[in-house]
C-alpha cells in the first residue's frame, strides 16, 4: 500500500467537495445553516473503524466522540462535554457505543501490559476483567477472551452513559433517547448489536448485571 502524501489529501478533498456539490448543489449550504444529527457515536480511535462510513451516514448526520477503547469514563471532561452537547443541545435520539473486536486497548488491559499513561486510561477495563474473571477464564483461547472482553467493555460503557446525570435528566424530562451497545468486526465489516440497549432509567439494572458476574 502506497502512503498518500499530504498534497494527495488536499487534492482528494477538492475532488470530494466538487463531487458533493455536483450531486447535491445545496449540500454545504444546508450544513452551514444547522447541525441536526439524530445519532451520537462513541467509538474507538482505531483508524479501521470510521464512524460515518460504516453506517452509511453523511456529514451532518452523526455527532462523534472517539477515544482509545471507546470508553465513557464518568470523570472525563472531553467525553462529558460531547455527551452534554449531544443530549441537551442536539437532542439526539440514539447514542451508539461502538466497540470493535481485536481492539488493541482492550487487549493491553487483558494482558495487563505496562505501557505508560495509557495504563491509567485503560484501568476501567482491568476492573472489568476482574469483575468477569470466571467467564473469561472459561473461554478456550486468548482470542475468545479478547473478543468477549471487547463486548463486555461496550456493555459497561452503555451502563456508564445511561447512568450519566445528563442522560438521566433527559429521561426524567421525557426525552426519547436510547443508548445502544454495538461491536464491529474488522474481519468482515459487520456490526453486531449486543442487545444491551437502554431507553429508560428502569432498564439500567438488567444491563448492570451483564458485566458483573462475580
Ligand atoms: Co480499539
Amino acid at each position: 500500500m502506497t502512503i498518500p502524501s499530504v498534497a494527495d489529501l488536499l487534492a482528494n478533498n477538492r475532488a470530494w467537495a466538487e463531487r458533493q456539490t455536483k450531486q447535491d448543489p445545496g449540500f454545504f449550504k444546508r450544513l452551514v445553516s444547522q447541525q441536526t444529527p439524530a445519532y451520537f457515536w462513541i467509538g474507538c480511535s482505531d483508524s479501521r473503524v470510521p464512524a460515518n462510513e460504516i453506517v452509511g451516514l453523511d456529514p451532518g448526520e452523526m455527532f462523534v466522540h472517539r477515544n482509545v477503547a471507546n470508553l465513557a469514563p464518568p470523570q472525563d471532561a472531553n467525553y462529558l462535554s460531547t455527551l452534554q452537547y449531544a443530549v441537551q443541545v442536539l437532542k439526539v435520539a440514539h447514542i451508539l457505543v461502538v466497540g470493535h473486536y481485536g481492539c488493541g486497548g482492550v487487549l493491553a488491559a487483558l494482558q495487563n501490559l505496562r505501557l505508560g499513561l495509557i495504563d491509567h486510561w485503560l484501568s476501567p477495563i482491568r476492573t472489568l476483567v476482574r469483575d468477569n474473571q470466571a467467564e473469561l477464564l472459561a473461554l478456550p483461547t486468548e482470542k475468545a477472551q479478547h473478543d468477549r472482553l471487547c463486548e463486555l467493555n461496550v456493555i459497561r460503557q452503555v451502563e456508564n452513559v445511561a447512568t450519566n446525570p445528563f442522560v438521566q435528566e433527559a429521561w426524567e424530562k421525557g426525552a426519547d433517547l436510547t443508548v445502544h451497545g454495538w461491536c464491529y468486526s474488522l474481519e468482515n465489516g459487520l456490526v453486531t448489536d449486543l442487545d444491551a440497549q437502554i431507553s429508560q432509567k428502569e432498564d439500567v439494572a438488567a444491563i448492570r448485571r451483564l458485566t458483573r458476574r462475580v
